[in-house]
């Protein structure tokens, strides 16, 4: 089994290499290979996306992803931001299904900005489209004005667009995920204003009726994020594009308590998958030693289970971080009094201890 291994930038290499650590005491035969990706491939090769790191991830199961970006890149072309690195492994291998699971650990009910009885016992499941809408729709490339914004004038813009094969897919990956679980599918839109997303809810009303033992709603994204703060518990599936999948995402990450915690999948058609925390880089902390790696970490164990089935070493990891948890080891992003403050480093070997 062969595992692209892409620390990335920031935190990236501090996290990616307590889930490294994890996967090697598993005993299992793992081929592991590591690249350079987003501002640490342009420092070394002048393009966040070398063609050799793109080849490898390719030619993997897997991809093993930490996080890419940071303020100094701002001011570059469009083009060469580390963000590029991302978006060019989802497009060029065809990640198009991206599952972003938002569970509050019991543990840590007391971490979330939310009052405990809204978020105890929360497990709900976003499914962000990952290679349409605004986010890949024209003008990309184009070099003379550069996504859309003309150097020197006062003007800007990029193209929301879907397809009906797109969004039949996607629908269909949330249906049949539903299906293994509450059975209750929303699908988020904006409907009332945009033509995009008026294709979308017809899409997935078409599609739904395949799936008479799924119950279907839909809410306007405005709504759904309201309700998401107000009341979390009563989603069980969100499907929905890049763009709100992207926002939706980051606010249902923080109901759980920490945005450190939360693993995430990206699949394309052949079952190959990108593993990442749903976290980003967090330039301002990197290097201190101090980034939660469970969200990697619990990523691993998503690969294990989605790309290289292996379910019963997924179950392993994840009891594992149940158990450094409940021995009450925090890192400071989740940390409450009565807890044990511990180190990114400290958090891995504790995992590694707990699956001895
Ligand atoms: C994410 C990130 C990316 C996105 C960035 C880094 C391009 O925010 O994975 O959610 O917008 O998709
Ligand atoms: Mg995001």
């Amino acid at each position: 089994m062969k595992i692209a291994v892409l620390p990335g930038d920031g935190i990236g290499t501090e996290i990616v290499a307590e889930a490294v650590k994890v996967l090697n005491v598993l005993g299992l035969p793992l081929e592991m290979e590591t690249a350079l990706v987003g501002g640490a491939a342009f420092e070394a090769h002048g393009h966040p996306l070398p063609d050799a790191t793109l080849q490898l991830a390719m030619q993997s199961d897997a991809v093993l992803f930490g996080a890419v970006g940071d303020w100094k890149y701002d001011k570059l072309d469009r083009p060469l931001r580390p963000e590029q690195a991302i978006l060019g492994l989802r497009k060029h291998m065809g990640l198009f299904a991206n599952f972003r699971p938002a569970i509050c650990y019991a543990q840590l009910t007391d971490a979330s900005s939310l009052k405990p009885e809204l978020v105890a016992g929360l497990d709900i499941l976003i499914i962000r489209e990952l290679t349409g809408d605004i986010y890949f729709g024209q003008p990309r490339g184009r070099r003379i004005a550069t996504d859309g914004h003309f150097p020197g004038s006062e003007e800007a813009f990029d193209t929301m667009r879907y397809s009906r094969p797109e969004i039949e897919r996607i629908a269909h990956v949330a249906f049949q995920a539903a299906q293994k679980r509450g059975k209750r599918v929303t699908s988020v839109d904006k409907a009332n204003v945009l033509e995009t997303f008026q294709l979308w809810k017809d899409v997935v009303t078409e599609v739904g009726l395949q799936y008479p033992d799924v119950a279907l709603d839909h809410m306007y994204v405005d709504n759904a994020t309201m309700q998401l703060v107000k009341a979390p518990k009563k989603f069980d599936v969100v499907v929905t594009g890049n763009m709100f999948g992207d926002i939706l995402s980051d606010a249902a990450a923080m109901l759980t308590g920490s945005i450190g915690m939360l693993p995430s999948a990206s699949l394309n058609a052949k079952n190959q998958g990108l593993y990442e925390p749903s976290h980003g880089s967090a330039p301002d902390i990197a290097g201190k030693g101090v980034a939660n790696p469970l969200a990697t970490i619990l990523s691993a164990a998503m690969m294990l289970r989605f790309s290289l089935n292996q379910p019963e070493a997924a179950a392993r990891i994840e009891a594992a971080v149940d158990n450094v948890l409940s021995q009450g080891l925090r890192t400071p992003d989740i940390y409450s009094e009565g807890t044990t403050k511990v180190g990114t480093r400290e958090m891995g070997d504790a995992v590694v201890k707990a699956l001895a």
